[in-house]
């Protein structure tokens, strides 16, 4: 299975002109043996960027009408976008998603090729009280309700934990190692053993270059999520690097 680094932009950068040259440095330097890379940018600059590994960072849950400020799946399928990132932290805790949301996107996206990149990960409280576990039992749960079998083998799943995300304060990488095979345990329970082993699972929370080679090797990870790393084309190049 090949390990796939995903560039998450968030709201960067300021002017098309810095996500243009970004994106190319991303395409030249971020290459490494059996690894995928895709970067995720604002939709503005999506149909600007013209590669084949780009995504985006959310959808409209419904595919057409009267849905001020969205963009479709077949908006995104039509310029030549395959990812979209769904349920990431920043979108259930600044814009309201909740898992039916969640779930309603990856239906669409799976229904029209794209590929859902299915954010999960539990906040500092919910870490502290050990409520990890149900946490992401409900969310994997939830998100891939009445999904089939060859739907969720298509589904990336990215182990996010909220207060790793943009804090340098990286989960480790035996705790990240637990999370991956505590969600790959659900997905065998959900489905089989089989898809548990087939679906990617990603790590993602102030992934680094000093970091990355680590959870590569002893996390059980299929690659990474990354953020603030992502809009720094070299330091971007080594963690995908680390991943080959
Ligand atoms: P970070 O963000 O790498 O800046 O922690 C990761 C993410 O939010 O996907």
């Amino acid at each position: 299975m090949k390990n796939i680094i995903i560039a998450n932009w968030k709201c960067n950068p300021n002017s098309l002109k810095e996500a243009k040259k970004l994106y190319s440095d991303i395409v030249k330097n971020a290459k490494a043996k059996n690894t995928e890379v895709v970067v995720c940018a604002p939709f503005v600059y999506l149909s600007q960027l013209k590669g084949d590994n780009l995504g985006a960072q959310n959808v409209c849950m419904e595919e057409k009408g009267a849905f001020t400020g969205e963009v479709s799946v077949n908006m995104l399928k039509d310029i030549g976008v395959q990812y979209v990132i769904l349920g990431h932290s920043e979108r259930r805790k600044y814009f309201g998603e909740n898992n039916i949301d969640i779930n309603k996107k990856i239906k669409l996206c799976l229904q029209n090729n794209l590929t859902p990149i299915l954010c999960i990960g539990e906040t500092k409280q919910e870490f502290d009280l050990h409520q990890k576990p149900d946490v992401l039992e409900t969310q994997l749960t939830e998100a891939l309700k009445d999904i089939v079998k060859e739907g969720v083998e298509k589904i990336i799943v990215a182990y996010e934990p909220v207060w790793a995300i943009g804090t340098g304060e990286n989960c480790s990488v035996q705790e990240t190692l637990n999370s991956i095979n505590f969600i790959k345990k659900i997905i065998s329970e959900l489905y089989d053993k089989k898809m548990s082993e087939n679906v990617r699972v990603i790590y993602g929370g102030s992934v680094k270059s000093f970091n990355s080679g680590e959870y590569i090797k002893s996390g059980g990870v299929n690659g990474f999520l990354v953020g603030g790393a992502s809009l720094d084309a070299n330091e971007f190049s080594l963690i995908a690097k680390s991943a080959g």
